[in-house]
């Protein structure tokens, strides 16, 4: 059997189904692949646009994508918002970063010196000017105040692209894409796990770690790793009054939590993470894991003793072997968009923007630029002349 749409994405995660609504938003026929809708990186996500926090030595290029993208949200959020009648539940916080102690300070302060070089605003502050900005702020050696990274909610966002793509037409089926299909040197389509043959004019591979698969039954080398983290979810108090997004470095650790309205009902939660382990999608919750996250997060904020712990998400970020995602238009009738590793919530705007442009036929943001999958190849071959 043999079915055809405009467009064909494979992947109902926050980038297939941006994929699927930008599509779906100018009147294209959209056909969405994904065995378990919305059930993959996103749902586990904290949701941190955390530009500045997660600038990291090596990673400049990444660096600039993510502080494009931040500069993105609002409008970003605002037109699905409008398409969608749903809150994607972004909020303007800031981050209050902290030390635990006086080895996570120099850790801290080397970051903001990097911060500070590639022109990202962040501050160091005491641990005085800390518990200013929350009371409820434990001992610590000090701290920084990131203003411009932010927060929103994944599961609410990925919520109202599904609407929206749904409202605009677009079909979600319940299958795997087992392998892609090629003429003369296009990509064509996809045949499905139920043995349907799907054509359509542009695919886009937004599968997460099964991407690498996926592009490679058409001779397409995009290697991703999978990064396994796990994320807690927990009530909060009406006490556990944490505006901004939290992060801390505790004796050399990483870890944060996120408060927010979660539902319509007013219900709070504190989302803390997150564990990462280079590791498959096994879905096991490993209690040496959980115990690390909340160790971590209790010594920077006690008050987390008290709260009622309610989840914990294993899920994979879909990692290449530098870290950049791939955001690629350059086989004919294919886009590749995925991936994004620890920061597919944050770059969805930009992947947004080259969804847009692969449908418009313009250029893509010069942003992207390095994150062509002909990258690893390229390598290769500068190694080998
Ligand atoms: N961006 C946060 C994480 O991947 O855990």
């Amino acid at each position: 059997m043999s079915k055809h749409s405009d467009v064909l994405v494979v992947g109902a995660g926050i980038i297939g189904l941006t994929a699927a609504w930008r599509a779906a938003c100018r009147g294209l026929s959209v056909t969405v692949l994904d065995p378990t809708p919305r059930d993959g990186a996103s749902m586990a996500a904290a949701g941190m646009l955390a530009a500045v926090c997660e600038a990291d030595f090596g990673e400049p290029e990444l660096a600039a994508m993510n502080v494009d993208s931040a500069a993105r949200w609002p409008d970003f959020a605002a037109e699905l918002e409008k398409a969608s009648r749903l809150d994607v539940g972004l909020r303007q916080t800031g981050t209050l970063t902290l030390a635990f102690d006086p080895d996570d300070l120099a850790e801290t302060r080397r970051l903001i010196d990097l911060q500070h070089r590639w022109g990202l605003v962040s501050e160091e502050i005491s641990t005085a000017q800390a518990r200013r900005i929350s009371p409820l702020v434990g001992r610590v050696a000090g701290g920084a105040w990131m203003p411009d990274d932010h927060q929103v909610d994944p599961r609410a966002t990925t919520r109202a692209l599904d609407a929206a793509a749904r409202a605009a037409g677009a079909v979600v089926v319940e299958c795997r894409a087992v392998r892609l299909t090629s003429a003369s040197g296009r990509v064509v389509g996809a045949v499905d796990a139920a043995g349907v043959d799907r054509t359509a004019d542009l695919v886009v591979v937004a599968a997460g770690v099964s991407s690498t698969g996926l592009l490679a039954t058409a001779g397409i080398h995009a290697p991703l790793r999978p990064v396994k983290g796990i994320t807690l979810r927990l009530a909060a108090e009406p006490w556990f009054d944490v505006e901004p997004v939290v992060r801390a470095r505790v004796q050399g650790r990483a870890v944060y939590a996120v408060t927010r309205v979660a539902d319509e009902s007013g219900f709070r939660e504190v989302v803390i993470g997150a564990s990462s382990d280079e590791k498959p999608d096994d879905r096991r919750v490993e209690a040496g894991s959980v115990f690390a996250l909340l160790r971590d997060a209790r010594a920077v904020l006690p008050g987390i003793d008290e709260l009622d712990l309610r989840e914990a998400s294993p899920r994979v970020r879909p990692s290449a072997p530098d870290n950049l995602p791939y955001l690629d238009a350059s086989v004919d009738g294919l886009l590749v968009a995925t991936g994004h590793g620890r920061n597919g919530i944050l770059l969805t705007p930009l992947t947004s923007a080259v969804v847009d442009a692969t449908l418009d036929e313009t250029d893509l943001p010069d942003v992207v630029a390095p994150a062509m999958m002909n990258r690893h190849t390229r390598i290769r071959t500068e190694e080998a002349s």
